[in-house]
């Protein structure tokens, strides 16, 4: 087994009974932390068993990689989870949230919940006295953002000075990104269609938390975005809830599909990702998606490696 050494250490523990709500909650130090423990957790280098820990999980959007990490990692930790979707409990027959939040946090140890309104993560986390971690909002989707980080370092070695293209939709994704990726010091550019970049105030965030001299840069350009760029990422043009506007999207978008031309203008030795679910021919090309830049399965599959490190800091268990 691996040992730790004691800064890593410190870092885990100092996220001990936390929230994990938006990529702006953890500080740089904290996020290698969980790389490193990640990559043991990954390795097999490491085993953490938190002894039969319940993780909550309040899903009100459809879910594949969240809900399924999430409770492969509980498994791995010697723990489970329940599944508390709202169609299944009082929640769906209008239970006041402070009082689910309450109840919940006397059964279980962590909820995890993937909503709209980041407003309404806030209020579980203000009721809940047990870990709540953001599973994807309409505002970010920090647990990505980690996984997607550590494929890049995975890749180059180091994160600092790395630019990052992000191509598509100024959405919770790439809301993400820009904060985490600034805490790391990624130079994070958006190339976004005119009326959908990004919200001020989170390019503001991402900004004021920079290190590394890392900038963040906002354009409606995806050629330019690219030139220079180690990773280019995309994510779908209408987002959960956003499904009526599929077909005008579909059109503002034209243009922003990161094709073999737009990846062949990055470095030669840039990366492609993509946190999924895609659709080919619309944000992606089907021939980038399988090519040999393309590390959208590693990406996904270290959403596991992520979350069973983040819930075993969360917890306690390092
Ligand atoms: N990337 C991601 O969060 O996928 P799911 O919606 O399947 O959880
Ligand atoms: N932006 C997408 C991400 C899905 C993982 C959505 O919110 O639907």
């Amino acid at each position: 087994m691996a040992s730790i050494s004691h800064g890593v250490a410190a870092n885990l523990s100092s996220l001990k009974g936390g929230d994990f709500l938006s990529s702006s909650d953890f500080t740089s130090e904290q996020i290698y932390a969980l790389f490193e423990l990640a990559k043991q957790l990954k390795q097999g280098d490491r085993r953490i068993d938190l002894g039969n820990r319940v993780l909550g999980l309040i899903f009100t959007k459809a879910s594949t990689r969240t809900r399924v990490s999430f409770q492969v990692a509980m498994a791995r930790l010697g723990g489970q989870i329940v599944d508390l979707n709202p169609n299944v409990t009082q929640l769906g027959r209008g239970e006041p949230l402070q009082d689910t939040a309450r109840v919940l946090s006397r059964f279980c140890d962590a909820l995890a919940v993937r909503t709209f309104e980041q407003k309404e993560l806030e209020d579980y986390a203000d009721w809940a006295s047990i870990p709540v971690i953001n599973a994807l909002t309409d505002l970010e989707h920090p647990c990505q953002a980690l996984a997607d980080y550590f494929t890049i370092k995975e890749s180059f070695g180091n994160l600092s000075g790395l630019t990052l293209a992000y191509v598509g939709d100024g959405n919770n994704v790439a809301n993400s990104l820009m904060i985490c990726g600034s805490l790391l010091g990624v130079n994070v550019r958006i190339a976004a269609p005119s009326g959908f970049e990004p919200l001020p105030e989170i390019v503001s965030k991402a900004r004021s938390l920079a290190t590394y001299g890392a900038n963040v840069e906002i354009s409606n350009n995806p050629q330019d975005a690219v030139i220079g760029a180690s990773a280019i990422y995309t994510d779908v043009w209408a987002s959960m809830g956003q499904e009526e506007e599929q077909s005008s999207r579909s059109k503002a978008f034209g243009g922003f599909c990161v094709d073999e031309v737009l990846l062949s203008l990055a470095n030669p030795d840039a990366i492609v990702l993509h946190c999924l679910p895609a659709h080919r021919g619309e944000e992606i090309s089907p021939e980038v998606m399988e090519s040999e830049s393309s590390r959208i399965f590693d990406q996904a599959e270290n959403r596991l490696h992520l979350q069973q490190a983040l819930l075993a800091a969360l917890l306690g268990g390092v």
